[in-house]
């Protein structure tokens, strides 16, 4: 494939945010017309940040698999679209070409038919790094579906919950997944999940560990089985739904402030034209290479740079199934070496948590086929920073700091490798088509450089989140409402004198833990359901390989005798009602909470004492009793 709007250098890229910003409707129609449409867009953009209204290619028809599978068939069929390494070395790699991928796509697509699964109709997705993921998802938008991916890691509950939000009909799923020497079960915890679930009908099990499950009559399937019924129906096409550009192609469910999670929502055209735009410039993927993204498809990062990205632009995208340590913490390395990778992306606590092996374990592969290097998740450390560059890029293959969220839909702030210049911990620029304001706590705007403040977005790109799924106030209220006419990013930022941006991390109570985005809110909901807590507050601390750790502090009823089985008891509860990745590291059973008289946490002295830092801090007088603090300081753990 050629990619016209791949900028080539510095200038051109100076040219193309230029123009992005004087005429953002031509410069996107431009480039939308590299994509296949049914029928073209009668408007490029209508745009209302007032109400959060974002409609992007308004009168367009396409299908998104069209533009990732079909029509990389007339010319590159036999490429393989998706290559999967198993989470066991010894287990046999999987190549599925552009032409095998399109096969599996529309027989799925045609046992979801059969399932009563339609247009515009929810699919929740609860599945293990296998490839028959990326394939559920197609086929989902194959036939207009909307898939919610729910990373495998989720409990029952949180699987609940957001199954009950987007009130999804079906389920497809795993009998369980291989995760280094682990086999995690998914299908019971779905069974526990659908307890609580009145809407889905059919859930779907494909086999991967081979481990006993329950099946439910009517309601549960195998995968195998119902394509089987698919053949020999002789049903092996499923022509491509055609949909409007501003359907709904997914829902992510995120953290916020807030306690309950958020569905965000992503559009056909505006997303996929993201996705693939910032896929071909930022990692500067040239036709023919392997690209090596190692998140999970259960975060938005596998979603646009596994998925979406990579094969709307006719990529071999490497989808992994294990994990970075196991058998050994060379494990990443040689993926790399063993398929070529030219592009590996990953995140910065993979990183600190594979520095920590030492520098011979890259060295023990053969990395000279990586040309770049790629961060995502949160802000990278200087050390990291240099020792992804120097052992294992060796020095040759830029870096790029991406910055975005599961809302931006694809990469907002970064250096384009190679093209644009570095700078280690800076993200640097922005992409052509995002316009970043700094502003400061009372809305004003910040001027010039070597300034910091709050990280906003002045106008839409085309993967802006388009509501939050049924609620589309919550959207409004949540990034549209603090500062008007602006989205608001939830993270605070720096410019330096050359005009780069450094995300110095979020503002509001959302932690981010190993590059997962956890709100206290939602982690002192679920330490406050078990039955001996009275109360409690969470708040997050430096650590060294996750980023952030979580501090809890917990009051409980009676007697703090019992503490160590509370301890164990709150880590039990979290478990349960988020997953282990809300897992408080820490938890200090206390006697009270800084309040202040209105019965407010005061928040900002927790998280001193969780720092460590305790000599200042700050004004206490206006607690309600100031002895706690001391209690808390002496019982700092
Ligand atoms: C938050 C979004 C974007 C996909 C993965 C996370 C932080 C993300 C960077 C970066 C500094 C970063 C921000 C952001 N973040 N990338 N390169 N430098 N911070 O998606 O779960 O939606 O989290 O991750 O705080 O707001 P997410």
């Amino acid at each position: 494939m050629q990619y016209p709007y791949q900028i080539p250098d510095f200038d051109s890229y100076k040219i193309a945010y230029k123009r992005s910003v004087e005429d953002p409707e031509g410069f996107w129609a431009d480039i939308a017309s590299h994509f296949f449409w049914r029928k073209t867009w009668d408007k490029v953009l209508d745009w209302d940040f007032e109400t959060a209204n974002t409609r992007w290619f308004d009168g367009g028809r396409l299908n998104i698999t069209e533009n990732c599978i079909d029509r990389h068939l007339t010319e590159h069929a036999d490429q393989t679209a998706i290559l999967w390494e198993p989470n066991n070395p010894a287990e046999a790699t999987q190549r599925i070409s552009y032409s095998d991928l399109h096969k599996r796509v529309m027989l799925f697509a045609n046992v979801l038919k059969e399932k009563g699964i339609k247009k515009g109709g929810r699919v929740c997705i609860y599945m293990g790094m296998v490839p028959e993921l990326a394939v559920a998802a197609l086929a989902c938008a194959r036939i207009g579906a909307v898939h919610s991916v729910i990373f495998g890691g989720f409990s029952a509950q949180s699987i609940a919950d957001r199954i009950n939000d987007a009130g999804a009909c079906a389920v497809i799923t795993c009998d369980g997944a291989f995760r280094g020497n682990k086999h995690i079960p998914l299908k019971p915890v779905i069974d526990e999940a659908l307890k609580s679930c009145s809407t889905v009908h059919s859930v779907i099990v494909y086999h991967r560990t081979g481990e006993a499950i329950e099946m439910q009559e009517k309601r549960d399937c195998w995968w195998h089985e119902e394509e089987q019924i698919q053949i020999n129906a002789g049903n092996l096409h499923c022509e491509a739904e055609e949909m409007e550009s501003e359907d709904p192609l997914f829902i992510l469910y995120t953290s916020g402030s807030t306690g309950k999670p958020k569905g965000v929502v992503h559009s056909t055209a505006g997303y996929m034209v993201w996705a693939n735009y910032t896929f071909v410039n930022v990692f500067q993927y040239k036709a023919g290479q392997v690209h090596f993204c190692t998140a999970d498809i259960g975060w938005i990062t596998g979603h646009s740079y596994i998925l979406y990205g990579p094969l709307s632009a006719g990529a071999t995208t490497l989808m992994f199934e294990g994990i970075p340590t196991w058998p050994d913490a060379g494990r990443f390395w040689q993926v790399a070496e063993k398929h070529r990778a030219d592009i590996l992306y990953t995140a910065p606590t993979a990183i600190r948590s594979l520095m920590g092996f030492g520098d011979d374990i890259p060295a023990q592969s053969n990395l000279s086929s990586l040309k770049v290097l790629g961060s995502v998740g949160e802000p990278i450390n200087s050390e990291a920073w240099h020792w992804f560059y120097e052992k294992v890029g060796q020095k040759r293959a830029p870096l790029v700091d991406t910055w975005w969220q599961t809302e931006t839909g694809g990469i907002m702030i970064s250096n384009l490798a190679g093209v644009t210049p570095s700078k280690p911990t800076f993200a640097t620029y922005p992409l052509p088509g995002v316009q970043p304001v700094l502003v400061d706590e009372s809305g004003k705007t910040i001027e010039g450089n070597a300034v910091s403040g709050n990280l906003c977005i002045r106008f839409p790109w085309p993967g802006i989140i388009r509501t939050t799924y049924g609620d589309h106030e919550r959207c409004r209220q949540t990034y549209f409402s603090a500062y008007p006419n602006l989205y608001f990013t939830g993270d605070g930022c720096l410019r330096d004198e050359e005009g780069m941006y450094r995300i110095t991390g979020r503002v509001d109570d959302v932690l981010n833990v190993s590059g997962h985005r956890i709100g206290t809110a939602e982690v002192e909901n679920a330490i406050n359901m078990h039955p001996g807590v009275v109360e409690s507050a969470v708040v997050g601390y430096k650590h060294d390989i996750k980023g952030q750790g979580i501090y809890a502090f917990v009051v409980c009823a009676g007697a703090n005798a019992a503490e160590d089985a509370a301890v164990v008891g709150i880590k039990h509860t979290v478990d349960k009602a988020i997953g282990p990745i809300a897992r408080p590291d820490k938890i200090q059973i206390v006697s009270g909470l800084p309040k202040t008289r209105s019965g407010k946490i005061m928040r900002r002295i927790l998280r001193k004492i969780a720092e460590g830092d305790v000599s200042n801090l700050g004004d206490t007088t206006t607690l309600l009793d100031p002895a706690v603090v001391e209690e808390i300081k002496a019982g700092r753990i």
